[in-house]
């Protein structure tokens, strides 16, 4: 079982943000690679990332407030209604089930 106390940086409410044209919610105040955690948390711990900035497998393209820019999945937070428009073949790969699935 999933130890999210040990993993999530404490939230209260979940955010509504997109993810290649599909709604999820994931936790505020956690970067998202620990929402893609949330989202899958069987694949993302096996996937290939450092989860440090050095590795780029986690590179996504942001479009938040109508402005895109590349971001590390690893570096940066989820906000309210951020869209990620596009994703690495890594994040493809361990979002792969998610993602079909809705
Ligand atoms: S996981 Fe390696 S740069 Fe983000």
């Amino acid at each position: 079982m999933t130890d999210w106390a040990n993993i999530l940086e404490p939230y209260e409410k979940l955010l509504q943000v997109r993810i290649l044209g599909k709604s999820f919610r994931v936790p505020e105040h956690n970067l998202f690679l620990r929402c893609f955690q949330f989202l899958e948390p069987e694949r993302v711990p096996h996937g290939d990332f450092c989860w440090n900035a050095e590795c780029r497998n986690c590179a996504c393209t942001l479009s938040r407030g109508g402005v895109a820019r590349p971001v590390l999945a690893c570096q940066t937070a989820a906000e309210e209604g951020d869209e990620l428009t596009a994703l690495s073949p890594q994040v493809q790969q361990v979002l792969a089930g998610v993602l079909k699935g809705r």
